[in-house]
């Protein structure tokens, strides 16, 4: 383990400054505190340094607030070990609320409406269980989202190709998926998610990398796309703007 982390952090604040900089930071190596994360790191600089604006509640890795970019990549600061040298910044996608904190209503918003409040479901007069087979390998995984949006600030289709009024996003999708595989569904979930941008998705992959939670949100909405494509729900012509960018 180093002596030391050096950590450059990408600050803002709307309040008094006029254009985000970079500050560095030394936080020195405390055995005690082993591994490193880089919540802990923050915190330190918080508390011996100066204030800086983060958001975190649990610490273990289960409520997703503290998502934050690490050298680039979208990462739980509460699990993510520091090795040295790194650098912190915002969520990419999200409008910076202050240093680290940004608003991520509009990527909550579209898991709402992708999902419950617009379930329906019938049963047929008879629960039918869940196998278990089935619980532990579709239903739970799913389950284990924690909303962090680090699938949102690493997805292409987003970010790169710029599709935030056209594509729900790789968590939303999730959430159709979910009611997808539901038996007791009734609705056309594939059709729900053509209507959300199911191909606008670029297939980059980068939802299913840096999930938290593991989930293989790439490849269920390779499974939507199939499944669409061979009941011939391609959209035609260009997509229109579904949702709201704020
Ligand atoms: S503080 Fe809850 S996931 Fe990191």
């Amino acid at each position: 383990m180093p002596e030391s982390y050096s950590i450059t952090i990408k600050r803002f604040d709307a309040q008094v400054d006029t254009r985000p900089y970079h500050a560095v930071y030394e936080v020195p190596d405390d055995p005690e505190f082993a591994p490193m994360t880089a919540l802990k790191a923050l915190h330190w600089i918080n508390y011996h340094v100066e204030p800086v604006a983060y958001d975190y509640n649990c610490r273990r890795g289960t409520c997703g607030r503290c998502a934050i970019m690490v050298d680039d990549e979208p990462r739980l600061a509460c699990l993510h070990a520091l090795t040295g040298t790194h650098h912190f910044a915002p969520l990419t996608g999200f409008p910076v609320v202050r240093d680290l904190v940004v608003n991520k209503h509009k990527a909550y918003a579209r898991f709402v409406m992708s999902s419950h409040s617009i379930k329906t479901l019938t049963p047929d007069g008879v629960l039918q269980p869940l196998s278990g087979q089935f619980w532990r390998d579709k239903i739970y995984p799913l389950n284990a989202c924690r909303e962090c949006m680090c699938c949102y600030a690493s997805c292409h289709a987003l970010n790169v190709f710029n599709k935030w009024g056209r594509f729900a996003g790789p968590g939303a999708l999730q959430e159709i998926y979910l009611r997808h595989i539901d038996g007791q569904d009734r609705s056309d979930r594939i059709e729900q998610a053509v209507f959300s941008g199911l191909f606008e998705c670029v297939q980059c992959g980068n939802c299913t990398t840096n999930c938290p939670a593991l989930i293989a949100s790439s490849e269920n909405i390779k499974e939507m796309m199939d499944e669409a494509e061979r009941r011939g729900l391609m959209p035609q012509g260009e997509a229109t703007s579904y949702w709201p960018v704020l």
